[in-house]
Formats: C-alpha cells, structure tokens, sequence
C-alpha cells in the first residue's frame, strides 16, 4: 500500500462531505452527528469530526476514517475506496494494481461465476428459443436478459454438474453450494436469475418455470456461505449508485418488478423476493437512501407486509412511503398496462406510511354506524400519536375535525390524552447511552498516554525518552507503531495513523477502543509524568503479583529468598 498517495488523497477530501453524502449530518458544536449506519439504531449516536478527520460511533464503537467508513458502507476494499476519492479530487489511482483480496470463497464464487455464464450461453444458443420467447413474450428485451444475466438451465439431468466436476470441483462442494443434489443438476429447464450479494457478486440463483405449470413458480437456492437470503436486497449493488443520484429507493416484491422498473429508467429499486423484511435488510435500506418508497404488489398479502414493515420501520424512526397499486397489480404488470408516465405519478404522489395506514383504516368502517365511526377516529388518533411533529399533529387534526364534524378541541383533548399515555415509550429514545465496557484506572492511563501520542508529538519523544513500558501486548505494538508513523513521516495525524493500520487487525481493536473514549487531546509534561507513574506502578504491580505466585511454588529456601528481595525492592519503587 501507498501511504504517502493514500495520506495525500485523505488530506484532500473532507470526511465530513464524504459521510454527509451518505447519511444526514447535523453540526453541534465542533462536530457533526448522524444516525450509525453500522448498527440497528435510530439516534444520532455517531460522532464525525472535521478537525481530527475521523468518525466515532459512541454505541457502537464504528471507528476509522474517511477510507474504512467508506469501505465498510460501500462494502469495498481499500483499494476501491482509495480510487473512488482519488477521483474526487483529481489524483489517478491504478485500479488493481493490488490484486483483491483472496478469500476462502474465492472458489464459491467462481462457481457461480462459470454457471451465469453457462445459463446465459444456453438462453441465447438454440435450446434456449423456448424460454427467450416466453422472455420476449414478457416484454424482456434480449438486452434487458444480458443487463440481469438472465439464463436457463437444462432439460437435463446434470449437465451443468458434469461440467463442474470437470473444473477441479467434487460433488460435496457443489452439494453446498446449492447448484447439486447428489449428482444431479438443482435447476432443470427453468429460466435462471441469478442473486447478487451487496457488493455485485452471483451467490445464488432463483429459476423459474416457463412452459410447464405444474411444478412450483420459483425454486431459489438454499441457503450458504455465501447466500443468505435474509441479508441481501435483490439489485442493491446497483441501486447504491443510483439511489443517491435520484434521492430515494423504491422497495418492491419480486425480482421481475425491479428489472421491469429498470426498463422505464428506475434503477434506483431492490426487491425483498418475497413480503418479509429482516434486520439486515433493514440496514441496507438504510444506507440506501432515508427516502423509501415501497411499491409491493395490489394484492391482499402486498398490503399486509406494507402495513406490517411500515409499522416494524417507525418504531425504529424510519418514516417510509407507499405506492398503492390497483389490487391484483404489481409494479411488474401495472408498468406493461399503463407505462413510464403513469407509474412516475404514482411514485410522485406515494402516500406517507400513516395516510396509507388511514386509508386501509378507512376502508373496512361503516359510516352510518356510529360506533364504528367513533371507533375509526380513536384509531386515527392512536396513529397520530406516532408522529412527532407537533404542525403536521395540528394540520391532521383540524382535517380530521373537518372530515367528521367534531369539534377540534374535542380532538385535540383526546389527542393529548392518548399522547401522555404513551410518554414512556418515547423516552426510550431520546439519550443514547454509551455501552463502554467498565475499564480500571490503569487501562484509562495506558489509553490516554496513547491518545496524547496519537495528538502531540512531543509525548512520543517523551515516551521512548522515558524507557515507558506499556502492560500489554496490543499497547506495546500499538505504541512502536506510533513511534515508528511518526519517525518515518514526520508527523503523525490520527487520520493517517488509521489508515496506516488498518489492516493490523491485533493494535486496531485497542485503537477503536481509545478513539471511541472521551479522552483528553493534550496535556502537560507535569502530567504526562504523573501517568507513566501510574503506568510504571501498575507494571510493578503486575511483576510483584507474579514474582508472589513464584515463591510459593518455589521449593529452595535460597531461591525463595532471592525472590522475596525482588519483591522487596520492588515495594520500594527500585526496579
Ligand atoms: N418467490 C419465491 N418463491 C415463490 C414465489 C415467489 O422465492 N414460489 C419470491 C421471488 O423472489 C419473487 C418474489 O417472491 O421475485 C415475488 O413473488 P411473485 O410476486 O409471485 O413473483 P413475480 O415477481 O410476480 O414473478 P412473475 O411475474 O414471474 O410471476
Ligand atoms: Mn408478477
């Protein structure tokens, strides 16, 4: 790795645009804060600084710079990330001049690469006529099959088997990995749409039937290694792109709608495949855009996930919006009826989650019953309570006063009183607790003397001066370390430092460590000196301990002497 290019392309980009891209940043006093994109959380917990360049989540303990926040948000390598902001600031980085990294799934995704490659050359030979007629029948261009890889498998009992087995894999491997059973193809004459994890690989494959119909729709690989289904958005490696370009992410059912989308211009999508929302998708939603959209099909069971996701999603502050389709659509079939110009005012005129929750409401009430009536507006009110936004409350409740007669103090006293009794709930989220982990008086002045290094060259002259030595392995390494950064450019910032050792994974997790600790930046030789004291004693400590533990088990009356006059002088501060 280049440090000298990588430091000067970090010092010319501002950690605080970089992340501000990404997720809303609000400043308070020197800092900026926003909700922590690597944990499942609502408050604005992580902290970025634009004077030391780097970010600090006080929940979870996200740390890093401006290149590791971009790779663990992007899923890249550093590589990528140091070409991506390379690029913003005009300096050309060699893409790959690194090969990337190689990991124990390397031969996993070869797999899969060499098999979307084998369907595809089998939809576009002559056994493939069938299924890319059925395709075009569909309204799925030959380009549009190329963009998604769209194949088939074939009418065959293991062909694609066979081949693998002749490329140096054996038939446990491809039983793992979900492209055999025993010696057999999973996949027979289905059309095969192969599923990206986030950062664009093939890990999986859904194949659907296209001439007989007697067998079930789709048949998606199992889960693996490398495929879990409950960790991935169909598209998200594209729509990452297009998302903050366009602002917002529409959310929908099936695969086929999102590549349907794509055919009138709207990139900008990710498929659940299926009505159920984990909390990882969750995650990658966020990242995706705070603007969601959910488009999921007209049916009954479209509407029922809407209303369950939306509701799973405000509890956690996450306000999405909804496109209601004519019952029994779905993106997919409303696009090929009604067309680019239609579906866009659809999506323009998305309802907010509560107004679509009304609506539904709405539906199922009798209004000559009064009962019903005045059940629904104890309902609307319960809903209302959610939001909190005291002038859109307001303009609600007058409307609502409007719509059904009542008087709006009425209203507004039921309103208020339904409110307070729903005050604990919303207590939970206004702190952040910081979870730090409980650390002795000794820990603190070992991570503080390293923070005053990390900050204050000075403190490194005094600390090699100083013969200090620190208690613990990770202390010690990260201490040279410093050291050395420091000898070798002649200045240390925090900011380099990370990148620096990002990839010396034994001194970063007591780096993390120090950089999410409120410690002091600077400090006074008087004080300096009072903290090596306590880190010196806490050695002596430690080697008085262990001498103690020696001299019990020593059996030799004159070795045990000699041990109790280490001890001794230890006692009195000679070493
Ligand atoms: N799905 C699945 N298995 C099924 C049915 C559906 O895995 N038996 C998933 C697929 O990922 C699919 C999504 O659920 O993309 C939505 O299902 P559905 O609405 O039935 O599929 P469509 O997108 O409408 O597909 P098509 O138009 O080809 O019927
Ligand atoms: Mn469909």
């Amino acid at each position: 790795m280049n440090h000298d290019l990588a430091n000067e392309i970090r010092s010319k980009v501002d950690i605080v645009d970089i992340i501000g891209e990404r997720i809303p940043l609000v400043a308070r006093g020197k800092n900026f804060f926003g909700v922590c994109p690597f944990h499942d959380d609502s408050n604005p917990s992580m902290c970025v600084s634009r004077e030391k360049q780097i970010y600090t989540c006080f929940s979870c303990h996200a740390t890093g710079n401006v290149f590791t926040f971009l790779m663990n948000y992007e899923h890249i390598e550093f590589r990528q990330a140091l070409h991506y902001l390379g690029e913003k600031v005009g300096i050309v980085v060699a893409p790959l001049a690194t090969p990337s990294k190689h990991t124990k799934y390397d031969k996993l995704y070869q797999a899969y690469q060499f098999s979307v490659k084998y369907f595809q050359n089998n939809l576009f030979s002559e056994v493939g006529r069938g299924a890319r007629n059925y395709l075009l029948g569909r309204g799925i261009s030959e380009e549009v099959m190329r963009e998604f890889e769209i194949g088939l498998s074939l009418d065959s009992r293991s062909d694609l088997t066979d081949l693998l087995l002749k490329k140096e894999y054996d038939l446990a491997t491809l039983n793992k990995i979900g492209l055999s059973s025993d010696a057999s193809d999973v996949y027979r004459d289905r059309i095969m749409f192969p599923l990206y994890d986030v950062s664009g690989k093939a890990v999986a494959f859904s194949g659907r039937i296209y001439r007989s119909k007697d067998q079930s729709k789709y048949v998606n690989t199992k889960e693996t290694e490398i495929f879990k289904k409950g960790e991935l958005l169909y598209h998200y490696h594209i729509a990452k792109e297009e998302c903050r370009i366009h602002k917002f992410v529409i959310v929908m059912e099936g695969f086929m709608d999102v590549i349907r989308a794509s055919t009138i211009g709207y990139r900008n999508t990710v498929a659940l495949m299926g009505t159920a929302l984990t909390k990882e998708q969750i995650q990658l939603l966020k990242r995706l855009s705070s603007n969601i959209i959910f488009c999921l099909d007209g049916d009954g069971p479209g509407v029922h996930a809407t209303l369950s996701i939306g509701d799973t999603l405000l509890e956690q502050g996450i306000e999405i919006k909804v496109v209601l389709l004519p019952d029994e659509e779905d993106p997919d079939s409303y696009i090929l009826k009604n067309g680019q110009e239609k579906f866009m005012q659809l999506v323009q005129n998305a309802l907010s989650f509560p107004d679509f929750k009304l609506r539904k409401l709405k539906e199922k009430v009798d209004f000559r019953n009064d009962e019903e009536k005045a059940n629904y507006i104890y309902q609307v009110l319960e809903e209302y309570v959610k939001i909190d936004d005291p002038i859109r409350i307001e303009i609600l409740l007058k409307k609502l006063a409007k719509e059904f007669d009542i008087g709006y103090n009425t209203l507004e006293m039921r309103f208020q009183e339904l409110k307070s009794k729903n005050v604990p709930k919303e207590n939970v989220q206004v702190v952040t607790q910081p979870k730090t982990v409980k650390k002795d008086k000794y820990e603190k002045a070992v991570e503080q003397v390293l923070y005053f290094m990390l900050n204050n060259d000075w403190v490194i002259s005094q600390v090699v001066k100083e013969h200090v030595v620190f208690p613990t392995e990770a202390s010690r390494i990260l201490a040279s370390e410093i050291s050395y950064f420091y000898q070798t450019y002649g200045m240390i910032t925090v900011a380099d430092f990370y990148t620096y050792v990002q990839e010396k994974e034994d001194i970063l997790v007591l780096l993390n460590s120090i950089l999410a600790g409120s410690y002091h930046e600077h400090t006074t030789k008087e004080e300096l000196f009072e903290y090596f004291r306590v880190i010196h004693q806490y050695r002596c400590d430690q080697e008085i301990e262990r001498l103690t533990k020696l001299m019990k088990k020593e059996v030799d009356p004159l070795e045990q002497a000699k041990i109790g006059d280490k001890i001794r002088r230890l006692r009195m501060g000679e070493s």
